[in-house]
């Protein structure tokens, strides 16, 4: 997330960094505790929709239990820690660990999840590949998942991102892969970007007629494909911004998987909630979300962003706190790093 200063006024306020530093790595967060609703092991219903947050680890299947309730999950989403160290730095909820320890708990959490699958139902998976570490743990992982029958590789997404690093001497790294797979035969929607088609060039003929392919089309937009290069990460200007997330996915793709992939009604399922990205997709588009994360500081962030969108319509904080209760500002009005 950038931080860097820069002191251009956006949307009136002149604000250089946001108001909470990265939670998972800064000890702020032992103060943010007492104001988190929720335990180790609580779940929060939602009394407006029935969306369900919880304090669970992912990685045990009693937890998924309790968190579903007994519905089944149409949808699961699951963004764990990569096992690479994020920004230089390790935590326990951003985790780096060997190879083995890794590849147990992905087991773990791959396997509560699929038990509360619905019989037809996607499986979406974001990982990474730590070049400086033989590309773990995405190849270890895609193999790890061919262990289990039910789930049929659908898709490989990558997202490409606008800013990367390493751009003097390698290539740019600007990719975010997103896995895709499936059990039964769940529904699926075509959906389609906001870039205009722009190359006209094959021709058919449809009913005597020699066609181009922009006349012939459904939309006059093109498709995301398997390649999504139209998603912008979130940095702290963008309104869906929530300080103290280190690891937040864009809005964008979240629902573009939701509409692509899911029914109004449907249940969907996140169980690495973080900023609560994918309940507040759901909130959005009128499905039931079913999320959690371990730590109880994410869980609290999770639940404020619904309250927050519900209030005032806003999907994150900017640069803005989600806890107002603690003055988060140093003596230069920046939080501590
Ligand atoms: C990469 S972030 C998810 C980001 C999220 N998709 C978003 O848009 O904000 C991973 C999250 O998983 C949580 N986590 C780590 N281990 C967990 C576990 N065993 N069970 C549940 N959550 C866990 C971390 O606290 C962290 O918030």
């Amino acid at each position: 997330m950038m931080t860097t200063p820069d002191s251009s006024p956006f949307h009136g306020c002149s604000r250089t960094r946001e108001l909470l530093p990265r939670l998972d790595t800064n000890p702020i967060r032992e103060r943010l505790l007492p104001y988190c609703r929720l335990t180790c092991g609580k779940v929060w219903e939602d009394p407006v929709r029935g969306h369900r947050v919880g304090v669970l680890d992912a990685a045990r299947a009693g937890d998924m239990e309790k968190l579903a309730a007994g519905a089944r999950i149409d949808c699961l989403i699951a963004d764990p820690p990569y096992n690479i160290p994020v920004g230089g730095k390790q935590s326990e909820a951003l985790f780096h660990t060997e190879s083995a320890s890794y590849l147990a708990f992905s087991e773990r959490w791959i396997e509560a999840g699929l038990a509360v699958l619905a019989a037809d139902a996607h499986f979406y998976l974001w990982l990474g590949a730590d070049v400086r570490d033989g590309f773990q743990p995405l190849p270890d992982v895609m193999l790890l998942l061919r262990r289990y029958p039910t789930l049929h590789p659908r898709n490989f997404i990558t997202v490409r991102n606008q800013r990367g690093y390493g751009t003097q001497a390698n290539w740019m790294w600007v990719r975010q892969e997103l896995l895709h797979y499936a059990v039964g035969n769940p529904v699926f929607h075509v959906v389609y970007t906001d870039i205009p088609k722009v190359l006209a060039g094959y021709y058919k003929v449809v009913g005597g007629a020699r066609k181009d392919n922009l006349a012939r089309g459904k939309s006059p937009y093109i498709r995301p494909g398997n390649v999504w290069i139209d998603i912008q990460q979130v940095f702290y200007r963008m309104e869906e911004n929530v300080p103290g997330c280190y690891a937040q996915k864009p809005l964008k793709a979240i629902e573009r998987i939701l509409l692509s992939s899911t029914d109004q009604g449907m249940n969907v399922a996140d169980p690495f909630a973080h900023s609560g990205t994918t309940l507040i997709a759901g909130e959005r588009l009128g499905r039931r979300v079913f999320t959690a994360d371990s730590d109880p500081v994410y869980a609290e962030i999770t639940i404020r962003r619904l309250e927050r969108f519900r209030a005032e319509g806003l999907t994150g904080w900017q640069w803005q706190s989600p806890f107002p209760e603690i003055d988060s500002a140093g003596p230069d009005g920046a939080p501590p790093r």
